[in-house]
């Protein structure tokens, strides 16, 4: 559903993820420095431009984690208990789960998205491609609370959170993701989770800035959502993408950057931008062995094992449930 500009506040009847969004926007243009968040880049073209990115030369993250969770394949199934239940945070494409689900004897899989027609889609594919498997989809945002399905109870609890997605919160939220997980999983427990690792700048500048320009793409995508979705009226050719590394937080960020002096209107308000002035639109983390098994240890989790490449650009941990 759309929202016209000027139409937001008189309107009652507003899909209440549209006045989430509208909310969100409205308040992140209003915050000095500007910022948006990074959960609005994944409406359907944003989500097929991520799974270019995950393809391009430059961005390492995606081939690395995949070649980590083949190569280990038997390490994983060896720590991971039969008829366990694995519990995926998030639903991307489903190669990485598709590994685990070949390798080690899961009982259950269970997805948990806030897209609710994404995660059955994957669901009904993983259930054709493995017909033993029980599936049982969860539509829930799972950085809050959510009840797993009764049809787990007994059985041990695998949490699985590839991708480095971690990574795109900051660490305040980072700790209260991985204290949610851990309570929401429970005793005995285990967690699989894949960790983008602090190298060279120059690496990281070019997986975030690729020649091919589509994580440019990637980023100005979220202004034509908030023109479609929101009545917006962002001139797209307007802003700039710009990826930086800043060493002193362990972080690219993300802008987008206004090329010139000039104001964007939507749901009847407006938002001026001074040459230069940017929205940060994303931060993502990199972390050390060392840090990230800190922040496990400070959540409830005991690091069991990490596994890296033989480069040390990205990282797998196993962690137990304290
Ligand atoms: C999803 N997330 C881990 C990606 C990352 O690397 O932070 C999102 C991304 N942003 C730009 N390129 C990829």
């Amino acid at each position: 559903m759309n929202v016209h500009v000027g139409a937001f506040e008189k309107t009652k009847n507003i899909d209440p993820e549209v006045r989430v969004f509208a909310t969100d926007v409205i308040d992140g243009l209003t915050h000095q420095p500007k910022k948006l968040s990074p959960k609005y880049f994944y409406d359907e073209a944003g989500s097929h431009l991520f799974e270019q990115i995950t393809r391009l030369p430059e961005y390492y993250p995606t081939r690395v984690e995949l070649d980590i969770l083949r190569g280990k394949a038997s390490e994983f199934a060896a720590l991971i208990p039969a008829n366990a239940a694995l519990v995926e945070f998030g639903a991307g494409a489903t190669t990485k789960v598709r590994l685990l689900l070949e390798s080690c004897k899961i009982g259950a899989y269970v997805p948990v998205d806030i897209s609710g027609d994404f995660l059955n889609a994957q669901a009904d594919a993983l259930k054709a491609d493995f017909p033993g498997l029980a599936v049982y989809p969860v539509t829930a945002d799972f950085t809050a609370p959510f009840a797993l399905p009764d049809e787990i109870e007994t059985m041990t609890k695998v949490g699985f959170f590839p991708g480095s997605t971690l990574g795109n919160f900051d660490p305040h939220e980072a700790c209260s993701f991985m204290k949610l997980a851990r309570n929401t999983l429970g005793h005995g427990a285990l967690m699989l989770i894949g960790v983008d690792l602090e190298k060279d700048e120059r690496v990281l500048h070019a997986a975030y800035n690729d020649k091919a320009g589509v994580t440019s793409q990637f980023n100005l995508n979220v202004l034509t959502r908030i023109n479609r979705e929101l009545g917006g009226n962002f001139d797209l050719s307007g802003f700039t993408h710009r990826a930086i590394y800043n060493r002193d937080r362990h972080r690219i960020e993300m802008h987008l950057v206004s090329r010139k002096a000039q104001t964007a209107r939507l749901c009847g308000k407006s938002f001026s931008f001074r040459t230069g002035e940017s929205i940060h639109t994303e931060s993502s983390y990199k972390y050390s062995i060392e840090r990230f098994q800190a922040l496990a240890r400070g959540s409830g989790w005991t690091p069991l094992k990490s596994w890296t490449d033989a480069d040390k650009m990205f990282s797998v941990h196993a962690l137990a449930a304290d």
